[in-house]
């Protein structure tokens, strides 16, 4: 079964007498384990797509199953239990509230649920420590530098084991050492917990990162790439081929 399957969905915003139509009828089949990135110009409506397919937002019209259930026709109520117990997110900004640690601060999705606490220090300590943070788990956001930051916002995505992790230019802040130390991370526990990322980027070598590259242009998929059994460096050489051929590709985020 496919972990997220979309049919021909569309989103338009505005009224009836001024709608733009931003999404166009997208259709996806994105398998479990898949490391995905979406690229595109600013304004093809990556935001947009990541937001329908993580239920931040509505579709206008056509359907998302997440492993076979449609999340298009769920009550409001259901839709917010199933993000919090099946989606993970990661945002540009990290999110992380200054009053709690680092490591309250990954924990907070697994408050909700009883767990037992010998269970809740066992996940913790595999996340963090795959994130390389475990020893700053006492420290203040403030007190740890932003590629921590991110890596701690990473781990809270991941704890509670999720379905999928949505990640909106997770790298958009960060330098690029923090980023490629973040990417190396998200792909590592990709690879060994065989969790489903859907990364929004514009850059072409955190896309490098991914095993699939999905292209927006005009609100429909303009062409996707496959790593496949090629190398980092001639998948990263084949998407910026693909991003000049595309055109007016942002370099801001
Ligand atoms: N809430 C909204 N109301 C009206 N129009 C919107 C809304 N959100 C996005 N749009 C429009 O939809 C289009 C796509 O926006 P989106 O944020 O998805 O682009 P993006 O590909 O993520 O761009 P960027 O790379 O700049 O982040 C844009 O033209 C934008 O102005
Ligand atoms: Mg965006």
């Amino acid at each position: 079964m496919m972990m997220l399957e979309t049919k021909e969905i569309k989103k338009s915003y505005g009224n009836r007498l001024n709608r733009t139509e931003v999404l166009k009828g997208i259709d996806l089949d994105i398998e479990k384990g898949e490391f995905v990135s979406i690229m595109g110009a600013s304004g093809s409506g990556k935001t947009t797509l990541l937001n329908v397919l993580s239920s931040i937002d509505r579709v206008s019209s056509g359907h998302i199953f997440i492993e076979g259930e449609d999340i298009t026709t769920m009550k409001d109520k259901r839709l917010a239990d199933f993000r919090k117990n099946d989606l993970g997110f990661i945002f540009q900004q990290y999110n992380l509230l200054d009053t709690l640690t680092v490591k309250e601060n990954i924990l907070l999705p697994l408050s909700i649920r009883d767990m037992k606490k010998s269970e809740v220090e066992r996940q913790f300590e595999i996340v963090a420590t795959e994130l390389g943070i475990f020893d700053l788990s006492d420290k203040y956001p403030n007190e740890i530098s932003g590629g921590q930051q991110q890596r701690t916002s990473a781990a809270r995505a991941f704890i509670h084991q999720p379905k999928i992790i949505f990640a909106d230019e997770p790298t958009g802040a960060l330098d690029s050492k923090s980023a490629s130390s973040l990417l190396m991370k998200l792909k590592q526990i990709n690879t060994n917990s065989h969790s489903t990322i859907m990364m929004v980027t514009h850059d072409a070598t955190a896309a490098s990162y991914s095993s699939r590259v999905v292209f927006l242009k005009d609100g429909i998929v303009y062409s996707t790439l496959r790593k496949g059994e090629r190398s980092q460096e001639d998948f990263f050489k084949e998407i910026m081929n693909t991003q000049s051929v595309l055109g007016g590709v942002s370099v801001e985020s």
